[in-house]
């Protein structure tokens, strides 16, 4: 059986929040975390608020925002506001490369906290693998322990620098968040992750908007089997194959429409009609480019 297979046999539980049923994994910690959530890239702080309060209203109970998204503040006042118990909602931040190492890494976990106004994340993930990440570690291994983070993860770490990291590190990574949809779809990294139960996220599940996902031929045709649309079968996939989808829309009606992928499922015939639409299976990023670091290093003012 295929590794991608095997990781879709992960034990999923129900678990009831006032008025939806969110199925969640479990993390190689125990905890649960909800299979689909809402991501904030590119919200502008200004809008944070609105659409964290739109996307909890909808039902998302996954927030995944970052210090390098400039939103935190919104996202912790839409969470405070809501009156939801803060242990219903799954809070994921992330530390950007230019807060690497462990001195300033702790600094910066504890700006996240104040920003999002909670005494802690539910996971905390190293954005990028360049800079002082073993000190970065560091920081968040204390962080877990004294419950500032109920996790601790990594994003964008590739198949060896993964397997280097984590083979080194003393508690286990549970997630590694990836660039993972249909059209880039993560398959050779999966049993380096499954060596240490890692489990994936799955940033830019929707292509990051584009055309070949939102208008595929093929997902259009499966989709009418079901009355669903190319984008619900694309976000459908990934949470049957156990990757946990944070799309993002400004939009609550889109929002909601991203929810609404929890009354049907692909057979496996769908399941090997998507196969083949896997263009880069890496994703779209050359991390190993070093324009690609110098360009993301400049791309965000960190306050
Ligand atoms: N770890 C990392 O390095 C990393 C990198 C990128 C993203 N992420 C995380 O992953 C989340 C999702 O990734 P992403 O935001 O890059 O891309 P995405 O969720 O794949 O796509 C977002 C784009 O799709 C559009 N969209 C959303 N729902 C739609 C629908 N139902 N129909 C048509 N268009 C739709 C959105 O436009 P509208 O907003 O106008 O609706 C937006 O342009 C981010 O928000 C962030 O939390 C992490």
């Amino acid at each position: 059986m295929p590794a991608w297979d095997r990781m879709a046999k992960v034990i999923f539980n129900e678990l009831k929040y006032t008025t939806i049923n969110m199925q969640t994994i479990l993390l190689n910690n125990g905890i649960e975390m909800p299979l689909l959530g809402y991501g904030l890239f590119k919200v502008p702080p200004q809008e944070a608020e609105r659409c964290t309060r739109d996307a909890l209203e909808v039902g998302y109970r996954l927030i995944d925002t970052a210090q390098a998204y400039g939103n935190e503040q919104g996202v912790g006042d839409a969470i405070r506001q809501s009156g939801i118990p803060r242990e219903e909602i799954f809070i994921v931040t992330k530390i950007w490369i230019t807060n690497a190492g462990e001195e300033k890494a702790a600094r910066s976990i504890e700006q996240s906290l104040r920003k999002l106004q909670t005494d802690y994340v539910d996971l905390l993930l190293i954005h990028q693998a360049y800079g002082d990440v073993f000190g970065s570690w560091r920081a968040m291994e204390k962080a877990y322990a004294q419950g500032m983070t109920r996790a601790i993860g990594v994003s964008n770490f590739q198949a060896c620098r993964f397997y280097d990291f984590a083979s080194v590190v003393d508690v286990k990574p549970a997630v590694n968040q990836l660039q993972c949809c249909v059209l880039s779809q993560q398959r050779t990294i999966l049993p380096e992750m499954e060596r240490f139960d890692t489990r994936m996220m799955a940033w830019g599940p929707l292509g990051q908007g584009s055309d070949d996902l939102l208008k595929s031929p093929v997902l259009d045709a499966i989709g009418e089997q079901y009355g669903k649309t190319p984008a619900q079968v694309a976000l459908r996939w990934l949470i049957e194959r156990g990757i946990v989808a944070i799309p993002k829309s400004m939009h609550k009606e889109r929002m909601a429409a991203n929810f609404d992928i929890f009354d049907f499922s692909l057979t496996e015939a769908d399941m090997k009609a998507i196969e083949p639409l896997n263009q880069k299976d890496t994703g779209f990023r050359d991390f190993a480019d070093p324009n690609y670091l110098r360009r993301i290093l400049g791309m965000f003012d960190l306050k």
